[in-house]
């Protein structure tokens, strides 16, 4: 289908690192979240490489304090290539090629207080500019051949707007994440017209929770720039988008894959499994352990 003429592509994503990683510690305490490994490479790659499948041209990393190694991770290594070329490790090479950074595709910028997602957004501010972009957090793996990012891409293109990965949660669990309310529901889409940050079970508008992938309005950072505080005293971008309804159209796209939180140890653990059984030298020893 043609894209139409109004609806402007994506070329930016935006890759919010700057968090404590709190669930981690001591494991975070100087080694950032976001390069703990599943399976073979750091989650901040898993996204990188969602990303880029998904047409993206430039990467936007909120970074912070010990958050280096995470620019360091998609440098181009001499040594290491000329150690493993020597060696005839062909397939080693293509691998660490993979997780190279297209030459001035890599931007980063400072939080220099982790004061909420909303605000790690607002700190791209600059380098989005006028032009809609999407947002991906590493703590959100899904697992799909043709990846998340790419299936929010084909409704964006068709729908414009403003475009939300979502998934249907237990009702007990709405206090934990982003709550669509709904206007209609096509069963792969919903029309989305309320948004609610962490509500409780009796007042949610829906159980369908926000997943860390969006593709968002410039506009949004009107309402970002205010700074205002919502949930857990931190700045909330679910509250800037809440704010744009009405004025932007709004997709939640019931993506498929299967997700898995991996900024909880239980899901960290399960995405390693998971990634693990599908893995061409591993999967089947994998599976025997876990008795699968
Ligand atoms: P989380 O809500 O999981 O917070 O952030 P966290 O600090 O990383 O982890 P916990 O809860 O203390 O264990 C989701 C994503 O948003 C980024 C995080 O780095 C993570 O990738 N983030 C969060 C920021 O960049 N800045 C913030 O102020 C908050």
């Amino acid at each position: 289908m043609k894209t139409p003429a109004s609806i402007r592509p994506v070329r930016k994503a935006v890759f919010p690192v700057a968090g404590l990683g709190t669930r981690f510690l001591p494991a975070t305490k100087v080694m950032p979240k976001e390069m703990l490994p599943i399976n073979d490479r750091p989650l901040i790659q898993h996204v990188f490489e969602e990303a880029r499948s998904a047409g993206i041209e430039e990467f936007i990393f909120i970074t912070g304090r010990y958050k280096d190694m995470l620019i360091e991770h998609f440098d181009y290594q001499p040594e290491l290539m000329g150690v493993l070329e020597s060696r005839g490790k062909a397939d080693l090479v293509q691998k660490v090629r993979d997780s190279e950074m297209p030459a001035g595709k890599l931007f980063t910028t400072r939080q220099p207080k982790a004061l909420g997602l909303g605000h790690a957004v607002w700190c791209a501010k600059k380098l989005v500019g006028d032009e809609p972009f999407a947002v991906l957090l590493p703590d959100d793996i899904i697992q799909h051949p043709q990846g998340c990012l790419s299936q929010m891409m084909d409704v964006y293109r068709e729908r414009g707007g403003n475009v939300v990965a979502t998934k249907d949660i237990p009702r007990n669990q709405t206090h934990k994440y982003g709550i669509l309310d709904v206007a209609s529901d096509n069963g792969k889409t919903v029309s989305v017209k309320g948004l609610v940050e962490k509500p409780s079970p009796e007042t949610a508008p829906s159980t369908l929770c926000i997943i860390g992938r969006y593709i968002l309005q410039p506009e949004v950072f009107e309402y970002l720039d205010a700074f205002e505080t919502g949930a857990g005293n931190e700045i909330q971008l679910t509250d800037a988008m809440a704010k744009l309804l009405g004025r932007q159209a709004f997709h939640g796209l019931r993506f498929d894959g299967q997700h898995f939180d991996c900024g909880s140890r239980l899901g960290f653990i399960a995405a390693n499994l998971a990634y693990g059984m599908n893995d061409p030298d591993i999967g089947e020893d994998v599976k025997k352990l876990i008795g699968k």
